[in-house]
Protein backbone atom coordinates (compact mmCIF):
# COMPACT_ATOMS: atom_id res chain seq x y z
CA UNK A 1 0.00 0.00 0.00
CA UNK A 2 1.15 3.43 -0.82
CA UNK A 3 1.57 5.50 1.82
CA UNK A 4 2.09 9.29 1.11
CA UNK A 5 5.04 10.70 2.69
CA UNK A 6 4.87 12.39 5.86
CA UNK A 7 7.29 14.81 8.05
CA UNK A 8 7.75 15.17 11.65
CA UNK A 9 7.56 18.29 13.14
CA UNK A 10 10.57 19.83 14.73
CA UNK A 11 10.89 22.65 17.89
CA UNK A 12 14.14 24.30 18.77
CA UNK A 13 13.82 26.26 22.17
CA UNK A 14 17.04 27.60 22.06
CA UNK A 15 20.53 28.10 20.38
CA UNK A 16 24.07 27.02 22.14
CA UNK A 17 25.12 30.41 23.84
CA UNK A 18 29.06 30.20 23.17
CA UNK A 19 29.66 32.39 25.42
CA UNK A 20 28.32 30.40 28.38
CA UNK A 21 29.65 27.79 27.60
CA UNK A 22 33.25 28.68 27.71
CA UNK A 23 32.42 30.82 30.94
CA UNK A 24 31.04 27.18 32.40
CA UNK A 25 34.17 25.46 31.24
CA UNK A 26 36.42 27.99 32.41
CA UNK A 27 34.60 28.20 36.04
CA UNK A 28 34.58 25.11 36.29
CA UNK A 29 38.41 23.99 35.61
CA UNK A 30 39.15 26.92 37.67
CA UNK A 31 37.41 25.02 40.77
CA UNK A 32 39.19 23.17 43.20
CA UNK A 33 38.88 20.60 43.16
CA UNK A 34 38.52 20.62 38.98
CA UNK A 35 34.89 19.75 37.19
CA UNK A 36 33.60 19.39 33.82
CA UNK A 37 30.03 18.31 33.40
CA UNK A 38 29.44 15.06 31.75
CA UNK A 39 27.11 16.81 29.14
CA UNK A 40 30.19 17.69 27.27
CA UNK A 41 31.22 13.79 26.80
CA UNK A 42 28.82 13.85 23.88
CA UNK A 43 30.11 15.43 20.68
CA UNK A 44 29.68 13.50 17.97
CA UNK A 45 32.57 10.94 18.77
CA UNK A 46 31.47 11.00 22.21
CA UNK A 47 28.18 10.05 21.26
CA UNK A 48 29.70 7.26 19.45
CA UNK A 49 31.97 5.85 22.04
CA UNK A 50 29.26 6.30 24.66
CA UNK A 51 27.17 3.57 21.73
CA UNK A 52 30.24 1.70 21.62
CA UNK A 53 30.41 1.41 25.50
CA UNK A 54 26.75 0.21 25.38
CA UNK A 55 28.20 -2.38 23.28
CA UNK A 56 30.92 -4.19 25.83
CA UNK A 57 30.61 -7.14 27.53
CA UNK A 58 31.02 -5.23 30.94
CA UNK A 59 28.40 -2.54 30.40
CA UNK A 60 25.61 -4.22 31.99
CA UNK A 61 22.93 -1.53 31.87
CA UNK A 62 22.03 -0.37 28.43
CA UNK A 63 21.08 -4.88 27.82
CA UNK A 64 19.64 -5.58 31.17
CA UNK A 65 17.56 -2.61 30.87
CA UNK A 66 16.40 -3.78 27.01
CA UNK A 67 15.89 -7.47 28.97
CA UNK A 68 13.71 -5.73 31.03
CA UNK A 69 11.37 -4.12 28.17
CA UNK A 70 11.11 -7.60 26.23
CA UNK A 71 10.34 -9.47 29.26
CA UNK A 72 7.64 -7.01 31.47
CA UNK A 73 6.47 -5.30 28.55
CA UNK A 74 3.15 -6.81 28.46
CA UNK A 75 2.85 -6.31 32.10
CA UNK A 76 3.78 -2.34 31.58
CA UNK A 77 1.49 -2.10 28.81
CA UNK A 78 -1.19 -2.73 31.51
CA UNK A 79 -0.31 0.18 33.42
CA UNK A 80 0.17 2.69 30.24
CA UNK A 81 -3.07 3.55 28.69
CA UNK A 82 -2.95 3.28 24.71
CA UNK A 83 -3.71 6.15 23.20
CA UNK A 84 -0.91 8.08 25.51
CA UNK A 85 1.61 11.14 24.78
CA UNK A 86 4.85 8.97 24.78
CA UNK A 87 7.13 11.89 25.22
CA UNK A 88 10.77 10.35 25.88
CA UNK A 89 13.85 12.22 27.84
CA UNK A 90 17.21 12.09 26.33
CA UNK A 91 15.74 10.46 23.27
CA UNK A 92 18.78 10.90 20.53
CA UNK A 93 18.48 8.12 18.07
CA UNK A 94 15.04 7.36 19.26
CA UNK A 95 15.79 3.53 19.47
CA UNK A 96 14.86 2.83 22.86
CA UNK A 97 11.10 3.93 22.23
CA UNK A 98 10.83 2.34 18.74
CA UNK A 99 10.35 -0.76 20.20
CA UNK A 100 7.88 0.21 22.51
CA UNK A 101 5.25 1.83 19.68
CA UNK A 102 3.98 -2.00 19.54
CA UNK A 103 3.23 -2.37 22.92
CA UNK A 104 2.40 0.97 24.55
CA UNK A 105 0.46 2.07 21.22
CA UNK A 106 0.44 5.78 21.88
CA UNK A 107 -1.11 8.52 20.10
CA UNK A 108 1.50 11.08 19.63
CA UNK A 109 5.61 10.55 20.20
CA UNK A 110 7.43 13.64 21.65
CA UNK A 111 11.60 12.95 21.52
CA UNK A 112 12.82 15.42 23.73
CA UNK A 113 16.55 16.16 22.93
CA UNK A 114 19.21 18.55 23.63
CA UNK A 115 19.70 19.41 20.03
CA UNK A 116 16.88 19.13 17.41
CA UNK A 117 19.68 17.93 15.15
CA UNK A 118 20.54 15.20 16.26
CA UNK A 119 16.91 14.57 16.63
CA UNK A 120 16.40 15.12 12.55
CA UNK A 121 18.64 12.31 11.81
CA UNK A 122 16.57 9.78 13.47
CA UNK A 123 12.84 10.87 13.09
CA UNK A 124 12.53 11.66 9.10
CA UNK A 125 13.18 7.61 8.89
CA UNK A 126 11.27 7.09 11.99
CA UNK A 127 8.53 8.93 10.44
CA UNK A 128 8.07 7.31 6.85
CA UNK A 129 8.13 3.89 8.70
CA UNK A 130 5.44 5.07 11.70
CA UNK A 131 3.38 7.11 9.28
CA UNK A 132 -0.01 7.04 11.42
CA UNK A 133 2.09 8.40 14.58
CA UNK A 134 2.78 12.14 14.60
CA UNK A 135 6.02 12.91 15.86
CA UNK A 136 7.33 15.81 17.10
CA UNK A 137 11.14 16.87 17.66
CA UNK A 138 12.01 18.58 21.04
CA UNK A 139 15.37 20.39 20.90
CA UNK A 140 15.27 21.67 24.67
CA UNK A 141 17.88 21.17 27.77
CA UNK A 142 15.77 19.59 29.92
CA UNK A 143 17.75 19.24 32.48
CA UNK A 144 17.56 22.82 33.23
CA UNK A 145 13.97 22.88 32.40
CA UNK A 146 11.75 20.39 32.05
CA UNK A 147 8.28 22.02 31.01
CA UNK A 148 6.27 21.62 27.34
CA UNK A 149 6.81 25.14 25.79
CA UNK A 150 3.69 26.63 23.87
CA UNK A 151 4.95 25.68 20.39
CA UNK A 152 4.55 22.31 21.59
CA UNK A 153 1.22 22.49 23.22
CA UNK A 154 -0.20 23.85 20.08
CA UNK A 155 1.23 20.94 18.53
CA UNK A 156 -0.64 18.87 21.16
CA UNK A 157 -3.78 20.55 20.66
CA UNK A 158 -3.12 20.20 16.41
CA UNK A 159 -3.38 16.26 16.94
CA UNK A 160 -6.62 16.21 19.31
CA UNK A 161 -4.47 14.96 22.23
CA UNK A 162 -4.48 18.26 24.81
CA UNK A 163 -6.07 15.94 27.27
CA UNK A 164 -4.53 12.17 26.50
CA UNK A 165 -3.02 10.91 29.47
CA UNK A 166 0.74 11.61 29.23
CA UNK A 167 3.73 8.87 29.81
CA UNK A 168 6.81 11.09 30.15
CA UNK A 169 9.77 7.49 29.33
CA UNK A 170 13.04 8.35 31.11
CA UNK A 171 15.13 5.46 30.05
CA UNK A 172 18.69 4.07 30.48
CA UNK A 173 19.39 5.20 34.05
CA UNK A 174 20.31 8.69 33.12
CA UNK A 175 18.78 9.97 35.88
CA UNK A 176 22.02 8.33 37.99
CA UNK A 177 23.91 11.26 36.41
CA UNK A 178 22.02 13.69 38.76
CA UNK A 179 22.19 14.17 42.47
CA UNK A 180 19.28 12.97 44.58
CA UNK A 181 18.57 17.23 45.02
CA UNK A 182 18.52 17.56 40.80
CA UNK A 183 16.92 14.35 40.36
CA UNK A 184 14.15 15.10 43.02
CA UNK A 185 13.77 18.70 40.90
CA UNK A 186 13.75 17.15 37.51
CA UNK A 187 11.23 14.43 38.88
CA UNK A 188 9.03 17.14 40.12
CA UNK A 189 9.38 18.59 36.67
CA UNK A 190 8.24 15.25 34.97
CA UNK A 191 5.49 14.97 36.78
CA UNK A 192 3.77 18.65 36.56
CA UNK A 193 3.99 17.82 32.34
CA UNK A 194 2.36 13.92 33.63
CA UNK A 195 -0.40 15.45 35.57
CA UNK A 196 -1.44 18.06 32.78
CA UNK A 197 -2.65 15.81 30.34
CA UNK A 198 -5.73 13.36 30.79
CA UNK A 199 -5.49 10.94 33.81
CA UNK A 200 -4.02 7.64 33.63
CA UNK A 201 -0.48 9.21 32.66
CA UNK A 202 2.59 8.80 34.87
CA UNK A 203 6.43 8.02 34.43
CA UNK A 204 8.31 5.45 33.05
CA UNK A 205 11.56 5.26 33.95
CA UNK A 206 15.03 3.60 34.12
CA UNK A 207 17.30 3.14 37.30
CA UNK A 208 20.77 1.56 37.64
CA UNK A 209 20.88 -0.47 41.13
CA UNK A 210 23.65 -0.90 43.32
CA UNK A 211 25.27 -4.31 43.03
CA UNK A 212 28.72 -5.31 44.08
CA UNK A 213 31.34 -2.71 43.87
CA UNK A 214 33.88 -4.96 41.83
CA UNK A 215 31.12 -5.35 39.04
CA UNK A 216 29.91 -1.64 38.77
CA UNK A 217 33.88 -0.73 38.45
CA UNK A 218 34.18 -3.04 35.39
CA UNK A 219 31.57 -1.12 33.92
CA UNK A 220 32.84 1.91 34.23
CA UNK A 221 36.48 0.78 33.57
CA UNK A 222 36.85 -1.61 30.86
CA UNK A 223 39.76 -3.44 30.15
CA UNK A 224 39.63 -2.35 26.24
CA UNK A 225 39.98 1.17 27.76
CA UNK A 226 36.33 2.22 25.37
CA UNK A 227 35.40 3.68 28.75
CA UNK A 228 38.80 5.30 28.87
CA UNK A 229 38.88 7.29 25.58
CA UNK A 230 35.17 8.46 25.95
CA UNK A 231 36.40 10.07 29.54
CA UNK A 232 39.56 11.81 27.77
CA UNK A 233 37.91 12.38 24.85
CA UNK A 234 35.73 15.00 26.76
CA UNK A 235 39.36 16.77 27.04
CA UNK A 236 39.52 17.04 22.67
CA UNK A 237 35.85 18.65 22.94
CA UNK A 238 36.73 21.00 25.56
CA UNK A 239 39.64 21.69 23.59
CA UNK A 240 37.55 22.72 20.71
CA UNK A 241 34.99 24.88 23.07
CA UNK A 242 37.10 26.93 24.99
CA UNK A 243 40.38 26.37 23.41
CA UNK A 244 42.08 24.81 25.52
CA UNK A 245 45.36 22.95 25.25
CA UNK A 246 44.88 19.49 26.77
CA UNK A 247 47.08 16.39 25.49
CA UNK A 248 44.63 13.65 26.24
CA UNK A 249 47.98 11.22 26.49
CA UNK A 250 48.83 13.05 29.65
CA UNK A 251 45.43 12.25 31.37
CA UNK A 252 44.41 8.95 33.17
CA UNK A 253 40.97 7.16 33.40
CA UNK A 254 39.72 6.86 37.10
CA UNK A 255 36.73 5.18 37.49
CA UNK A 256 35.65 3.95 41.43
CA UNK A 257 32.28 3.58 43.10
CA UNK A 258 32.14 5.72 45.89
CA UNK A 259 29.70 3.92 48.62
CA UNK A 260 29.25 6.45 51.02
CA UNK A 261 27.56 8.84 47.94
CA UNK A 262 26.40 5.56 46.11
CA UNK A 263 28.12 6.30 43.03
CA UNK A 264 30.03 5.58 40.35
CA UNK A 265 33.02 8.63 40.03
CA UNK A 266 35.17 9.53 36.97
CA UNK A 267 38.03 11.61 37.09
CA UNK A 268 40.70 12.52 34.79
CA UNK A 269 44.32 12.65 36.62
CA UNK A 270 47.29 14.04 35.39
CA UNK A 271 50.11 12.21 34.40
CA UNK A 272 52.71 14.47 35.95
CA UNK A 273 52.80 18.45 36.82
CA UNK A 274 51.31 20.57 33.91
CA UNK A 275 49.85 24.03 33.16
CA UNK A 276 46.40 23.98 30.59
CA UNK A 277 46.00 27.28 28.81
CA UNK A 278 43.08 28.53 27.03
CA UNK A 279 41.99 31.86 25.87
CA UNK A 280 41.91 34.53 28.50
CA UNK A 281 43.06 31.75 31.55
CA UNK A 282 45.17 28.50 32.82
CA UNK A 283 45.41 26.14 35.00
CA UNK A 284 48.50 24.57 37.07
CA UNK A 285 47.69 20.65 38.13
CA UNK A 286 49.54 18.81 40.40
CA UNK A 287 50.84 15.42 39.39
CA UNK A 288 48.14 12.88 39.97
CA UNK A 289 45.33 16.02 40.41
CA UNK A 290 42.05 15.18 39.43
CA UNK A 291 39.34 17.11 36.79
CA UNK A 292 35.94 15.44 38.22
CA UNK A 293 33.85 14.43 35.11
CA UNK A 294 30.76 12.69 35.96
CA UNK A 295 29.42 10.91 38.78
CA UNK A 296 26.64 7.52 37.78
CA UNK A 297 24.50 7.47 40.95
CA UNK A 298 23.32 3.97 41.62
CA UNK A 299 19.90 3.36 43.63
CA UNK A 300 18.43 0.53 46.45
CA UNK A 301 14.68 0.56 44.36
CA UNK A 302 12.86 1.59 48.01
CA UNK A 303 14.90 4.88 48.26
CA UNK A 304 14.00 5.98 44.60
CA UNK A 305 10.45 4.49 44.82
CA UNK A 306 10.95 6.96 48.13
CA UNK A 307 11.75 9.32 45.33
CA UNK A 308 9.16 9.34 43.45
CA UNK A 309 6.86 9.98 45.88
CA UNK A 310 8.19 13.13 47.05
CA UNK A 311 8.20 14.09 43.45
CA UNK A 312 4.47 13.99 43.80
CA UNK A 313 4.10 10.31 42.13
CA UNK A 314 1.53 7.72 43.39
CA UNK A 315 2.55 4.11 44.61
CA UNK A 316 5.13 3.33 42.26
CA UNK A 317 5.70 -0.34 40.63
CA UNK A 318 9.02 -1.92 39.10
CA UNK A 319 10.23 -4.55 37.54
CA UNK A 320 13.42 -5.79 37.37
CA UNK A 321 15.99 -8.65 35.34
CA UNK A 322 16.59 -11.89 37.79
CA UNK A 323 19.94 -10.77 39.09
CA UNK A 324 18.19 -7.57 40.59
CA UNK A 325 20.48 -5.36 38.61
CA UNK A 326 18.38 -2.70 36.80
CA UNK A 327 14.72 -1.58 37.65
CA UNK A 328 12.29 -0.01 35.10
CA UNK A 329 9.90 1.85 37.33
CA UNK A 330 6.50 2.99 36.27
CA UNK A 331 5.10 5.99 38.96
CA UNK A 332 1.58 7.07 38.20
CA UNK A 333 1.27 10.80 38.35
C1 LIG B 1 24.40 8.09 30.13
N1 LIG B 1 24.72 7.56 31.44
C2 LIG B 1 23.54 6.92 32.05
C3 LIG B 1 25.90 6.65 31.45
C4 LIG B 1 26.13 6.09 32.87
O1 LIG B 1 26.23 4.85 32.98
O2 LIG B 1 26.17 6.86 33.83
C5 LIG B 1 27.14 7.38 30.97
C6 LIG B 1 28.40 6.56 31.10
N2 LIG B 1 29.50 6.95 31.66
C7 LIG B 1 30.41 6.01 31.58
N3 LIG B 1 29.88 4.97 30.99
C8 LIG B 1 28.62 5.29 30.64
Amino acid sequence: MHHPSVAPSFVQLHQTNHAAVRAELAAGLQAQPAHVAPKFFYDALGSRLFDAITELAEYYPTRTEAAIFETHGAAMAQQVPPGAVLMELGAGSCAKAVRLFPVLHPAVYVAVDISVGYLRGAMGPLQQRHTGLPMLGLGMDFSAELALPPAATDWLAAQGVTSAPRCVFYPGSSIGNFNRAEALALLRQAHAVCADGGPGGGLLIGVDRVKPKAILESAYDDPLGVTAAFNRNLLLHTNVLLGTDFAPARWRHVAFFNEAESRIEMHLQSDGAQIVRWPGGERTFADGERVHTENSYKWQPEDFDALLGEAGFGASSHWTDEKGWFSVFWAPV
